[in-house]
Parts: C-alpha cells; structure tokens; sequence
C-alpha cells in the first residue's frame, strides 16, 4: 500500500492522558535516573525530564503510523524535535492535537519520511511543548514527493566540552516500556529475532531520556524546565546493558550540540543533536502571568453575528480563543435568517489573525443546539466556553400575548441555552474543563412592561444555571450569568438615543471573558454589566421568624403580628443549594444542631478546628486505632490541645499531655490552611512547615481520622 498522501493536514486528536506524580517518576526511573538525581524520583521536590513529553503522546505517535498507510514493517522512528514552551507540571491532564505535516520521498529504496507536528496544553491552559516527529518509512519511497529540508549539525572539530557516561541497565526496557510504549520488539526475545535482532532492544526514546538528562546535568544542572528545544536523530540500534557516552559541545550561550555513541562500538546512536535552553530570567519572564488569555481553548458564541455576542467573539479571538461564530442571521423578531451576519465576524477575526469558524444554525431547536456544538468540535476538537447569547424580542403585554408570542421568545432565550448547553455540557465534562455564561436581562431580574414573555425566560435562565452550577462543580465547570445593557437592534427603540450611543456592547466584554477566563473564581453568580458599571444580583433569604414550635400549626393572624420579622433583609444571607436554604428552617427547631451549622460557614480559627474535632472524627477510621495526638500550634492564635483516639472514641483537651503518642507543631496560619486542604500535610512537611516528634508514622493517621 502507498502512502496516503490525503492524510497530510488531517487532524489527529485531541488526544488526552491523565498522569500523576507516580507516573513522571516511572518515565525517570525508564530512563536511568536513581539516588544521583532524586529530584527526578522523589515526589517531595519533582521535577520533570522535558524528554517525559514524547512518552506522554505515544498515543498520537501511533495515530500518525496508522493514519500515514506507511508500511508499518519498515517504519523506523527518524528524528524528534521538541519545543518546550512551558515547565511541564508534574500531574494534571494534557491534550494533544495535531497532524502530519509533510511526506518527503527520499527516492525509490530510499524510503520516505513522514513529518507529523502536534501541540500539547495541560489543564491548567498552558502550551506546554510542540513535538515534531520524522518518521522513516524504509518501503514507502519513489511516489515523485519533494526530498524535504535537513537541517545540518556541524559539530565542532573539538574534543567535547562534556562527556557522560551512563549503563542503561540490561533491564531497562522492562522499565521503560511501563510509560507507554509496548511495542513487542524492546520486551519479546522472538519478535526481536523475527525482526533481525539478536535480543530485544532498547527503545530508542528511552536513550533520548538518557541524552536530556546529560546535557542538562552538564549545561543547565537541576533546572529541566530551563529547557526550550531538544532534538536528535535516531541512527543505530542498541542493546540493552550495552554503556554509552553523551558528548556535548557547547556553541554559544543557550544553544549546545551533541551525540550519543556505544561505548563499545564506538557507532552513534543518537546524532544530531541540538539542545537550547534559556536564562532564568527568561524562565520567569515566561512564567509571569500574561493577563487573560484564551490560547488553546475553544469557544462557542451563540448570536455573535451582531451586538453583544460579536464583540465577544472579537475579544476572545483576540486573546487566543479559536471561536464559533453562531448566528440564525434572522431579524429583531427571529424570523428569517442568513449566513451573512455570522461570516463577515469570522472574516473580520480571521483578518486581525484570529481563529473562527462560522455556524447558521437556530439555537431554537434541539438539533441545532447539537449542530453548534458539533461545529466546534469538527473545526476545532473541543469546547471550553460557551456563551448563551443568542436572542429575540416579541413585546406585547399580556393580555395580547399569544401563545406563539410566547413560546418563540421561550424557544431562543429559555430552551435555545438548553439546546446547546446540554452537548456542550458533555463535551466540557469529557475536558474536566468548561465555563458556561448566561444572558439575563434586567426585564426579567426586575420586571418591564411589555415583557412578559422575555422577562419570565430570562428569569427561566437563573433557575436553569443555579442547578447546572451544582451539576458542573465536579468537573470544573462554572456557570455564570451577565445582565447587559448596550445599545444594540434590541434596545434601539426601548432606550433613549443619548444613552442608546454610549453603551456600547464593548463595555460589557470585560465582565464576560473575565467569567469566561481560566481565573473565573464563582460559579452561580449574576452580574449586570453595562458602560463600565458592573454589579452583583443575588437572591437572598431573610432571618424570617419562628412561629410555634414545628408541631404546633401557626394562624394567619400570628404570621400578620410577625410580618416585620418575616419580611425583614436584616442579616439575609445567600444559600448555595436548595438543601442548604431548608437547612434553617429545619435547624430554626434545633437550636443545637443551628449552632452547629453556623459553626460550619463559619471561617476556621485554631480554636474553632479544635472545638469541631469531635465532629470531623470519622469513628469507622478508627476501629484499632490508639494515639494521642499533641498539636502545639504557634502564631497569635495557637496554643496546646491533646487529642486521644481510643476504643473509636476522640476525646479533646486544651494543654499538654503527659506521653502523647506523635507530637505535631506548627504556624497557626499553616495549620488552618492544612485542615481547610489549602496546603498538603507532605509538602508542609517537606518545606518544614509542618514538625513532628514522636511516631512519625502515626502523624499519618490525622488526615484519615479527621474530615472537616
Ligand atoms: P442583537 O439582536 O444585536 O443580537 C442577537 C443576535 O442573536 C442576532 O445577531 C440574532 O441574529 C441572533 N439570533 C437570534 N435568534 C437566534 C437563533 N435562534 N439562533 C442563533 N442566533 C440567533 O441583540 P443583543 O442586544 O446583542 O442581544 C444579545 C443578548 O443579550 C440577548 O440574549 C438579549 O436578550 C440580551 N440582552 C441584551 C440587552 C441589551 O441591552 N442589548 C439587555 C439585556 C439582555
């Protein structure tokens, strides 16, 4: 079969992979680090090898194999080229997207190569590095291709500058492998031998692990992250247990050559190689915060072909986002529709640099919330952001209001955000990532003449968020909703010309991306927006009062006498749920369960932890469990507290104990910070934040016994 030529430009991913502390440490111990380099192999100060990049996409790796219809039995991995844009986390998910590039024919039995470029993002939003893959594909040449560029590596006419030697262990593909690639060839003694081979042999990718961790021991020592290119060419095979030698020739400030041979052959086993690094301050530079940015991430903006919804589809594009451009195109009403309004915003992103796709489908209808959705996706691979904005108006009061009045103005506002929220939804929480915005209206958060049916779908839109909130939290998905006022078709005949030509849809942009931004710290919040005055609206529950004592039935008379209290904002507060707000008409029966709660919502003190100790206690944790736990906490707001676990019972002392079991000292502020979960109790301890004598191990039991 002859390459598939069609395949160059396809899109392969995204491709996503969860990885943990555990798992950086395996690709380490893969490629040879040990006690020498334990900040490669100790979770209480990682650090990542940047090589650990191309063994987290050996997913997409294979993707371009299969997808290329190279002959996979004469395929060979030619050359890596990696740019690191920023330090790689040591957890967390990356995604990984991209294609293959080029296909160069080096001439009939030449062979041909396969370029594949693909870009990976970690869920913190960060670009972290781009990988550039060459593969040889030995059978596939003489299709009349061009031969493709070579960048030459003149290696200084010098002994190295540096040398290291390393002895990959004669089981070190067994190791290696465990990071992802299987392949039988570096574990079967047969399929090696069917393949050519004497044994099996080592993984090329795993000597390219050794090669990066010399040349930053020798140019850069113990700051991986300071690494922003490393490239080699694969060019023999080597067998396991077999030494070899890196040799670096530095050629300028930030910029080395080197090559990695066999010690007892003396061949090259990985040629070519250019590693780049930058200074530290570069490092920090990189790593300032940047302002708002939506690189990366995709959006949907539903109505964005005028007003409001375009200047948020220009502001996102601006700052990186790739967008969906939906508009019906119709008129002030929501009838008819065209392709134009939609095009010429994309055209307009497109011209200042931007990324952005156009969709004409109806939010009105579940298919066309599916089709904007799918829009996204097929353009772009995800969506991270969609902002409900599409909208119509059909003002009659009510007494004139037909149903098909009223159920028009339903289907775009209340059931359009429904259509679409609900793939999106989906596809946000496959990316454990989403920010949602709704559209409210000050005619439904406070009443306008006229606008029954509008006013009762926006309002619609707070209920639908309050519960998608909740149902978003785990999957770090925040809902939010915005108010706007701005002079647009809608507003043209409802607001007067002066004020009319100063609100501009502009003003009301900030508030939106900022709600649509990785920073966005609330979820089921709704704030009005216009001309540069932004404020919050929320519902809130009075103190009420207590009429009888819950068995008792009240009478109407009673309730009149208490309307003061009954009605009174004094002291009201915001509930989270509906299970938090009927927390205190039930607890309003209970007065020692209410002091309970309060104590709850209340901000944690020492003291307070220590009164609440009994509570966090977790009796099922503790069958066997005998220890005394003495905390001296110091700070303003320390002091002395035992606390004795025995026969699944706790028992809390203010002071000392005479022979405690595991004696814990530490700040007040890092205490408080280390029950809320803020800080961790293995990284207080490693950063000496966090003493303990006595049982070291039963220190461990605290975070199992106790749950705040
Ligand atoms: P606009 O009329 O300039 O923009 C709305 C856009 O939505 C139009 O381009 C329209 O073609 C599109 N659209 C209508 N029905 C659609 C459908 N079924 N599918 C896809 N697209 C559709 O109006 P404006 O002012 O920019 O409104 C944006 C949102 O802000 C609306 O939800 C509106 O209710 C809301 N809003 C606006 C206020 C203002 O002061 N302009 C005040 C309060 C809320």
């Amino acid at each position: 079969m002859a390459l598939n030529l069609d395949a160059v430009g396809k899109k392969i991913g995204p491709i996503r992979r969860d990885y943990t502390w555990k798992d950086v440490v395996l690709y380490s111990l893969g490629v040879g680090a040990g006690f020498d380099e334990l900040e490669y192999c100790y979770e209480g100060s990682l650090k990542v090898i940047p090589s650990f990049s191309i063994a987290s996409v050996f997913d997409f790796l294979a993707q371009v194999g299969i997808s290329s219809d190279a002959d996979l039995s004469g395929i060979l991995h030619g050359e890596q080229d990696i740019i690191f844009h920023n330090p790689i986390p040591t957890e967390g998910t990356i995604t990984t997207e991209g294609a293959i590039t080029h296909m160069y024919d080096k001439g009939q039995g030449k062979g041909a190569l396969v370029v594949a470029e693909a870009e990976t993002f970690h869920s913190n939003g960060k670009k972290l590095f781009t990988n550039i893959f060459t593969i040889f594909c030995r059978k596939d040449g003489g299709f009349g291709g061009e031969p493709g560029p070579s960048e030459s590596v003149e290696i200084p006419d010098r002994a190295p500058d540096f040398e290291e030697h390393a002895s990959p262990a004669p089981d070190q593909p067994l190791i290696y492998r465990l990071s992802g690639d299987i392949f039988a060839l570096h574990v079967d003694p047969d399929f090696a031998r069917a393949s050519g081979f004497e044994k099996p042999i080592m993984h090329g990718l795993c000597t390219h692990g050794y090669a990066c961790r010399a040349v930053i021991k020798h140019l850069f020592p113990g700051e991986p992250e300071r690494m922003s290119r490393f490239r080699v060419r694969f060019s023999k095979v080597l067998y396991p247990g077999v030494p070899i030698t890196t040799q670096i020739w530095k050629v300028e400030e930030g910029k080395a050559f080197f090559r990695t041979v066999n010690d007892q052959t003396r061949d090259v086993i990985i040629d070519r190689g250019i590693v780049e690094w930058i200074s530290r301050a570069e490092l920090e530079a990189r790593s300032k915060p940047k302002g708002i940015r939506f690189d990366g991430r995709v959006a949907i903006v539903t109505g964005a072909g005028a007003g409001l919804g375009k200047a948020y589809a220009l502001e996102l594009a601006k700052r990186g986002a790739k967008v969906v451009v939906n508009d019906l195109g119709g008129s002030r009403d929501g009838r008819g529709g065209s392709t134009m309004a939609a095009d010429a915003v994309v055209e307009e992103i497109k011209k200042a640099g931007g990324e952005a796709v156009a969709d004409y489908n109806s939010v009105a209808t579940p298919e066309g919330g599916e089709g904007i959705v799918q829009t996204a996706i097929k353009a772009f691979g995800r969506c991270d952001i969609l902002i409900n904005n599409a909208g119509i108006l059909r003002d009659k009061t009510l007494a004139k209001m037909e149903p098909e009045t009223w159920n028009a103005v339903m289907d775009v506002h209340l059931k359009g955000a429904y259509n679409v929220t609900r793939p999106a939804f989906e596809k946000m929480r496959e990316g454990r990532y989403g920010r949602i915005i709704f559209t409210t209206s000050a005619a439904g958060l406070y009443g306008n003449f006229g606008q029954a049916n509008y006013s009762a779908a926006k309002m619609g839109l707070i209920g639908f968020m309050n519960t998608v909130k909740l149902e978003g939290e785990r999957h770090n998905i925040k809902v939010n909703t915005v108010a706007p006022i701005a002079g647009t078709r809608l507003t043209e005949d409802i607001l007067p010309p002066e004020i009319f030509s100063k609100l501009k849809p502009e003003f009301v942009a900030p508030m939106v991306l900022f709600l649509a931004s990785e920073q966005c710290p609330v979820t089921g919040r709704i704030y009005n927006a216009g001309m540069g005055y932004f404020n919050r609206i929320a519902i809130v529950t009075g103190d009420g009062a207590v009429l009888g004592d819950g068995g008792e039935i009240t009478t109407p008379e009673a309730v009149a006498a208490a309307m003061g209290k009954i009605k009174s904002l004094d002291g009201a507060k915001e509930f989270g749920s509906a299970t938090e707000a009927f927390g205190p008409m039930l607890e309003a029966f209970n007065p020692k369960e209410q002091a309970k709660a309060e104590g709850a919502t209340q901000d944690l003190s020492v003291k307070r932890i220590f009164e609440r100790i009994p509570d966090a206690f977790q009796a099922d944790k503790a069958a066997g469990v005998s220890v005394v736990f003495q905390f001296e906490i110091s700070g303003p707001t320390g002091g002395s507290w035992n606390v004795t676990v025995k026969d699944g019972t706790c028992n809390v002392a203010e002071g000392k104990h005479q022979s405690p079991t595991t004696t814990i000292k530490m700040k007040d502020e890092d205490f408080v910070k280390l029950i809320k979960g803020e800080l961790k109790a293995m990284a207080a301890y490693t950063g000496g934040k966090l003493k303990i004598e006595g049982d070291l191990m039963k220190s461990q039991l605290v975070e199992k016994l106790f749950k705040f």
